[in-house]
């Protein structure tokens, strides 16, 4: 095993020996006081912005003053089957097949607009199944979902019952199963935990998913653009997930989602529809067309018309994906947390909550203190390292291969190692 020094010379070594370092001068990195660049670990929260994304934002207004409505339909890069453009590029990220993944709205949003169609209790199987430390805004709407139908979450909203909340293991699932698998409806799961990093073992437990015909939602808000994910071959039903964080789309950028295709053509599926949904030839059929007519592929659960800017640095973004190629952001990506949780190992006080097999996990180590880890983070940004603290004592760091250095690392390792002892 390479031992590291976690010194500066050593990381600026590791930095210059890989030619995806460069990457880095691509992205606006923000500054501390002093004017030197912040160590920057809450690409998890918030990804940077490409340098390229201003120029393409500036393109898009240009366009919008100088075309008025007309912008929808002139041009090469015409508003109207826009999102359709964008949402292809990020088909890859999540192994779907294009005609399976939409942009629309936002996260949550999205996740209600599919549960309307995917969760449908009836009188036996009632319950919504969710993972221990599930994000709280999954935990608001699948309850809200609950009581919407008339049932009640305080009995229909129920998790996975695991020994060790911080690591759920496939033993967890099939146990939670063989008591409650008949009375559950729908399982819905973030896909990568955020607040330990967990990269659940989505294949496995969609088998058991499927023995009680369970259907599944996927929250990937953590997982696109940092993990490999395979939806088709998984068969979940849908899922959703942010472009704020790994795929650098912008604050409360656009929210991208997944049908599976054995449903695109279900007439029978509730759907919260509105005319982006529809047809696009029929779209501005106003008046010869009362019925809606919903696309058979993901676009059949659209609603509304997309905001163009939220679209362009998105589209900016995953370009810069595709030119790269995911397969080597992923091997520096497994590289870069390597040094960071060897680093951490080496701090008496803390510990790593997130598993140490690679495959389980992404980018993100999370970190349990002893103490306040708002605390800490407060410290650490004032030292020039950001990163993301989780109530009460979970502090997150996430190098992002695209933006993060092995320097980075070495100066956050020196900080902590500093504030903790
Ligand atoms: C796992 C997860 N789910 C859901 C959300 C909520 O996202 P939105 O505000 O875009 O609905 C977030 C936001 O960070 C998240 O991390």
């Amino acid at each position: 095993m390479t031992s590291f020094t976690f010194g500066n010379e050593e990381a600026l070594g590791l930095d210059e020996a890989d030619p995806l370092s460069a990457l880095r001068d691509r992205f606006t990195i923000p500054l501390n006081s002093d004017g030197s660049e912040e160590a920057y670990f809450a690409g998890n929260s918030l990804g940077l912005m490409p340098k390229d994304t201003p120029a393409a934002m500036l393109g898009a207004l240009s366009d919008w003053g100088n075309k008025g409505v007309r912008g929808h339909f002139e041009g090469d890069e015409s508003w109207y089957r826009y999102d359709e453009v964008v949402s292809a590029l990020q088909a890859d990220f999540v192994g779907a097949q294009q005609s399976e993944v939409g942009i629309m709205g936002s996260l949550t949003t999205n996740l209600h607009l599919l549960m309307a169609s995917f969760y449908r209790p009836s009188k036996g199987r009632r319950k919504i199944l969710l993972e221990p430390h599930a994000f709280p805004s999954d935990r608001y709407a699948a309850a809200a979902q609950v009581a919407w139908h008339g049932g009640d979450p305080e009995i229909d909203l129920i998790e996975i019952e695991a020994k060790n909340p911080d690591n759920v293991t496939l033993q967890d699932v099939v146990s939670t199963l063989e008591k409650y698998g008949e009375e559950v409806a729908l399982a819905l799961i973030g896909g990568l935990n955020y607040y330990t990093g967990q990269y659940h073992d989505l294949s496995s437990w969609l088998q058991q998913f499927r023995k009680y015909e369970i259907t599944v939602g996927l929250d990937l808000a953590h997982a696109v653009g940092n993990v490999p994910i395979d939806l088709h071959k998984l068969e979940a039903d849908f899922a959703a997930w942010c472009t704020y964080k790994y795929l650098n789309g912008g604050p409360g950028s656009i929210s991208g989602y997944f049908v599976h295709e054995k449903h695109h053509r279900d007439v029978d599926l509730v759907r919260l529809a509105g005319w982006w949904g529809n047809n696009p030839d029929t779209r501005f059929d106003m008046h010869g067309q009362e019925r809606f007519v919903p696309r058979q592929s993901a676009d059949g659960w659209k609603v509304s018309n997309p905001a163009l800017f939220s679209m362009v640095p998105l589209k900016t973004s995953l370009e810069m994906f595709r030119e790269v190629g995911f397969d080597a952001l992923r091997e520096r990506s497994i590289r870069l947390t390597q040094y960071l949780e060897k680093g951490i190992q080496t701090i008496d006080g803390i510990k790593s909550i997130t598993p140490e097999n690679p495959e389980r996990r992404g980018c993100q180590i999370s970190v349990r203190v002893n103490g306040d880890a708002a605390a800490l983070e407060k410290k650490l940004i004032l030292d020039g390292v950001v990163p993301d603290a989780r109530d009460p004592d979970v502090v997150r760091f996430a190098p992002v291969p695209m933006y993060s250095s092995f320097s980075d690392i070495a100066r956050a390792i020196q900080k902590i190692k500093k504030l903790v002892s």
